[in-house]
């Protein structure tokens, strides 16, 4: 659904008429494909212009951060946006404010949008508003962020974004990026499975997979944060001996920060197929991309 008007969300709030980037259930096949070519036009040439300057964002992220807070920042930069950050522990919200009231209070300052990173569905949830939403990670359920720039990796490794065999592995309950990542390619027609440490995997099947995105064991998300690394990684974790068994043009993903020996093995990280630092450098020209659609420049 393209959000250009006075409509009406999935929880049935009137929403105003800024458009926001919160997943793709909410965005057209055309819209992410849009998103995808101008992530790809922004990666290949360098910003000449400051096509947003005297925009004005807010960010406030509720978990941590490094990739996705980083590039948000360049991203902005490099289109002329200026950033203001908001501590979690010396805002208002400490005090008890409402995030709704909260809102209003970003757009009586005249900030023109926020890039939020929430522990649970908060962001989500709100919509009336006409600051721009964007949604820079949510609990165990949203990263879209992510998705995106995970998308331009593959497109421009396979040079196409349809008919792809995605296999998602590792801690699935946990994975804001699997959950992102699922609800995208089943938009795009991909077939995407997901892999869950808790079951006994099929590796002779996971290994037929084109993109075998590797997952973080999510330790601060466990009741119990002990694990045992060589015994995760001998069975969930992508060891010298599966990658080799990889089909000839596929590809190894993983979101970061990755626990190195556990879900995926030291000496596997440099290896030529595995994409983990290309996928960071398309962190920045995917978060210009979704700029650019929340303020307007892609339909
Ligand atoms: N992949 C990802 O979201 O990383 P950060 O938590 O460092 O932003």
């Amino acid at each position: 659904m393209l959000q250009t008007g006075l409509e009406v969300n999935l929880l049935g709030h009137t929403q105003h008429t800024k458009k926001h980037f919160l997943d793709f259930n909410q965005l057209s096949v055309e819209t992410i494909h849009g998103l995808l070519l101008k992530a790809i036009f922004f990666a290949q040439n360098p910003p000449l212009v400051k096509k947003y300057e005297g925009k004005k964002f807010l960010f406030y992220f509720k978990e941590p951060s490094t990739r996705t807070s980083l590039s948000f920042q360049l991203a902005a930069k490099n289109l002329g946006i200026e950033v203001f950050n908001l501590e979690e522990q010396m805002s208002s919200f400490v005090k008890g404010e409402d995030f709704k009231d909260g809102l209003r209070v970003f757009e009586a300052m005249g900030l023109d949008g926020i890039v939020m990173r929430s522990k649970g569905m908060e962001l989500l949830d709100q919509y009336d508003t006409n600051l721009s939403l964007v949604n820079a990670g949510a609990g165990c359920f949203y990263h879209p962020s992510q998705a995106l720039l995970d998308l331009v990796t593959m497109h421009q490794h396979f040079g196409k974004s349809e008919g792809l065999k995605i296999a998602i592995v590792g801690d699935t309950q946990h994975s804001r990026v699997a959950a992102s990542n699922q609800r995208l390619h089943e938009k795009l027609g991909n077939e995407v499975k997901l892999y869950s440490d808790q079951d006994e995997n099929n590796w002779d099947e996971i290994l037929k997979a084109d993109v075998l995105m590797m997952l973080r064991v999510q330790f601060e998300r466990h009741q119990d944060s002990h694990h045992d690394n060589t015994s995760y990684l001998q069975k969930n974790g992508l060891t010298m001996q599966r990658y080799s068994k990889l089909k000839p043009n596929a590809i190894v993903m993983h979101p970061g920060p990755f626990n190195r020996d556990m879900e995926i093995a030291s000496e596997v990280i440099n290896q030529p197929k595995v994409k983990i630092f290309e996928q960071v450098s398309y962190g920045v020209p995917a978060r210009m991309a979704i700029f650019d659609y929340v303020l307007g420049g892609l339909s």
